[in-house]
Order: C-alpha cells, then structure tokens, then sequence
C-alpha cells in the first residue's frame, strides 16, 4: 500500500450469493463492525438484484456499491443485459469487469472487457478490471505475457486523464476460491509489473496513482502480509466477504 498517492480499496465480490433480504441483514450486522475513521475506500459487489437493497441499507455509511458485470452497449434488445447507465443512475460506483469466472464461462474476451472499461468510464462508473493467469500458465512461465496481453488490451483508447478512475485487480486463476494464496511476494511482483506497464502506455505519475488490488483466498489471516507489499493497494475478497466479521477484520488491517 501506499496512501500517499493512492487509495487503499477494499472490495467485496458476493459473485451468484445472498438475496435481497440477507443483504439487508448484513448490512445491520456490519456496519456496527466499521471502525471510524475509515482510511480505506470499501466496496461491495452484489448481485444486480441486491443493488437497490445494498444502496438503501449502505446509506450514510462509507460502503460503496458495486455489480459484478456490466453490458458494453447503452440500450438495446439485449434482453436480460444490464447498462453502465442503468447502474449508475441507481448510485453504482464500481463494476467488477472481466473476472476470470466470466471470461472462462461467458466467452467474456479481451476485445468485450475493453469496450466495457470505455463505457463504464463514460457512465462515471469506477472498473474493477481483472487480469489473471491460469497455473498452466504460470507453470510455463508466461505469467508476465499474460498480464501483460489483458493490461493492455482494458486501456486501449483509454485517456490518460481516465486511466487513474480504472481499478485493477490481479487475480490468478489458481487462487481463486480454491484456497491456495499467491505468496505475498507473487502477489507484489505481478501488481509491480502491472504498475510499470500502466507507466510505460501513461506516465509515472498515474501509474502512480492507479489502485492495483490482489484476489483470490485473500483472508484475515493472510491479508496483512498481502497488503504489506508497496504494490498491493487493497484486496478484492470472494468467500470472506460474505462474512462481516471476516470481512470487517481484513478492512481493519487495511487500516
Ligand atoms: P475468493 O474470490 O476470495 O473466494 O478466492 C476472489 C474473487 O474471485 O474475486
């Protein structure tokens, strides 16, 4: 983390849990659980149908709003899609974009997840773009062109002055839900080079600026040691965000 010249975020990603009525029950349960002053952006990403809920019950507290996905086109017969716009004017401010569990079920592709990032952007929405490798890839070591390929390809056509509103989230796809963490220093390296990527396409300046989250059985267990690297700046947490006392905990040592 570095608060000088970032924000330090923590986000929750629900994925396909909790119905409208839990949400309003999580909400009591949690936001006693806040400690004050809250130093770090948190955010929660719910189901589209829990939006409304999360919003109504999060009012007046320092929780952000999230969704977990969004369409890349403003209206239209798509039916069953979701616009930035339609988000946005309910009070959305984040959206989960290109999460592996939607690239690798949905066909979501690096060419969608940018058209995604443009619209967001355009609709005052903060992205939440995901990138990550598989273990096959990491085993050949072709993490880095990975990364690499999908950082690049979230800001094509993005502006220089945008770029500082995008989230990134490296997320290995080993990592995730099944238990097994990066190693604090994977974790550092890849949000490292992810930085120095965003340098070379902008400027130092916002590469320094940009958040870069860590992803995938982060807990509070090993959640300080994963925030202590300079590069991580919060963490976007599966499983343990369903859990207010787990979860207000990794805020707390995000603190
Ligand atoms: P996990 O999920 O914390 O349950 O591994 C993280 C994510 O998929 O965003």
């Amino acid at each position: 983390m570095n608060r000088r010249y970032r924000k330090t975020i923590i986000a929750g990603n629900w994925k396909m849990n909790m119905t409208p009525s839990q949400t309003k029950s999580f909400a009591e349960e949690f936001k006693p659980l806040l400690v004050k002053p809250c130093t770090c952006e948190v955010v929660i990403c719910v189901p589209f149908v829990d939006i409304y809920t999360a919003i109504r019950s999060f009012r007046g507290s320092r929780v952000s709003i999230g969704a977990q996905n969004m369409h890349e086109l403003p209206s239209g017969a798509y039916t069953g899609e979701i616009s930035a716009d339609m988000l946005s004017d309910l009070g959305v401010k984040y959206v989960i974009i290109g999460h592996s569990e939607r690239r690798q079920y949905y066909a979501e592709t690096d060419i969608g997840v940018n058209l995604k990032v443009l619209a967001a952007l355009e609709n005052n929405l903060r992205p939440i773009v995901c990138v990550g490798e598989s273990l096959e890839q990491r085993e050949r070591e072709l993490t880095m062109d990975q990364i690499s390929y999908q950082v690049r390809s979230a800001l094509y056509n993005v502006p220089m002055e945008k770029v500082r509103r995008i989230v990134f989230a490296y997320e290995p796809l080993w990592a995730i839900g099944t238990g097994k963490t990066a190693t604090a220093q994977q974790a550092g390296q890849v949000c490292g080079s992810i930085r120095a990527m965003i340098r070379s396409l902008y400027d130092a300046k916002t590469a320094r600026a940009v958040s870069i989250l860590y992803g995938g059985s982060m807990n509070e267990k090993n959640a300080a040691e994963l925030l202590a690297q300079p590069d991580v700046d919060g963490g976007l947490i599966g499983g343990a965000s369903l859990k207010p006392e787990s979860f207000s905990k990794i805020i707390k040592l995000a603190q």
